[in-house]
């Protein structure tokens, strides 16, 4: 399990750091926060820095905007960085989306190193280079691909984390596994979410992205096998946000990943029994979600991004361990998968 050298993974922040800061030399270092890794990760790792000042961003997706980019830039115009300068990012997949985007293109871009603080950025969000905000409603609408300076990935933050935020960045683990490695796969399935070994699993699910995001960086082919689970998981996330149970990312898609082992089941691309159990797992972390009317859910299904003209594509396993992509679904099938969620098993 190897993955280049500009990413990290280590249990001692300072570690990181030291290494990081004896190779390189910047005129000035600005760290990025938000509301609560201000006071959930910044004291693990001030001593550990060298001078420099902080911005303060509020957390959440609702603040992945356009006007917070404008604060960002504003701070770092206030004070002073030139070309040499480098941006911190310590927060999760928001903070690093949108720091990352405001660093690569202040003064056409600086560097700017990920410290990632959710399990779902340390294992997703902080590979692969894409970077950008929320704009007009539309996710991840502006943005550019560009690469951190480094990504320094310590399991130690994962302690503060809430519960439930965990358990949504395991699902990204799990699809990780289902996609491509079933003795891994074989591995995670023996225990529950909080007995996992986050180490050993964040560096397999890095090794995995990096190696996928190498082949096909700018997502022409290999690289949509990620999105299995995302078709239907994304769906159900945005039909989710209508109603007071709102569904955290990962529990859209652990959902979507059951619904998605029913179409490659019924495509004999899976077992049945392969399909039993990924069920039986997912089910056992995450329970079983309220499923919205297919009304609803198919507008949103045939909006989806990874389309082409009308046809519904998707990423599907064929056995756990592998992945194809760009299968064609019909929209009965879908429907199908969808009423299948709510069925007792
Ligand atoms: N660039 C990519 O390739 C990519 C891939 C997947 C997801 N994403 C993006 O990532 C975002 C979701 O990321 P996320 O799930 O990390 O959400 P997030 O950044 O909103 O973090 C979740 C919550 O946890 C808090 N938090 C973060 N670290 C903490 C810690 N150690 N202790 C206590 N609280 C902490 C945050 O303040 C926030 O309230 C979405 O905007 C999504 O679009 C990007
Ligand atoms: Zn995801």
């Amino acid at each position: 399990m190897t993955f280049p050298e500009t990413i990290q993974v280590h249990s001692d922040p300072q570690q990181l750091l030291d290494v990081f800061f004896s190779k390189r030399q910047y005129t000035q270092v600005m760290v990025l926060v938000d509301s609560n890794t201000a006071g959930n990760c910044y004291k693990v790792i001030r001593n550990f820095l060298p001078a420099h000042g902080v911005i303060e961003v509020p957390a959440g997706e609702a603040n992945k905007t356009l006007e917070t980019a404008a604060v960002v830039w504003e701070k770092l115009t206030l004070a002073n960085l030139d070309r040499h300068s480098m941006l911190l990012i310590l927060g999760g997949g928001v903070l690093g989306d949108l720091g990352g985007f405001c660093a690569s293109t202040y003064k056409r871009g600086i560097d700017f190193v990920l410290m990632p603080t959710t399990l779902l950025s340390q294992v997703d969000a902080s590979i692969g280079g894409k970077l950008g905000i929320d704009f007009m409603g539309l996710k991840n609408h502006i943005g550019v691909f560009r690469e951190p300076a480094a990504t320094l990935i310590c399991p130690l933050f994962l302690r503060t984390l809430p519960q439930r935020e965990l358990r949504s960045g395991f699902a990204e683990i799990i699809k990780h596994c289902i996609i491509s490695d079933s003795e891994k796969w074989q591995h995670i399935r023996t225990r529950g979410y909080l007995e996992q070994d986050w180490e050993l699993l964040i560096r397999h699910s890095v090794a995995f992205k990096t190696a996928v995001v190498a082949k096909d960086p700018v997502e022409k082919g290999l690289r949509k096998i990620l999105n299995f689970g995302h078709t239907i998981g994304h769906a159900l996330e945005t039909c989710s946000l209508q109603t007071p149970d709102r569904l955290f990312h990962g529990e859209a898609i652990a959902a979507g990943m059951i619904a998605e082992c029913f179409i490659s089941r019924e495509l004999s691309l899976m077992s049945a029994g392969e399909e039993h159990d990924v069920k039986t797992y997912l089910r056992q972390i995450y329970g079983s979600v309220k499923t919205p009317q297919l009304s609803e859910f198919m507008p949103v299904i045939r909006q989806d991004k990874k389309n082409s003209g009308v046809k519904i594509l998707m990423a599907l396993p064929e056995r756990i361990g592998s992945a194809r992509w760009d299968v064609e679904v019909s929209e009965e099938l879908v429907g199908e998968a969808l009423r299948s969620l709510d069925a007792k098993y």
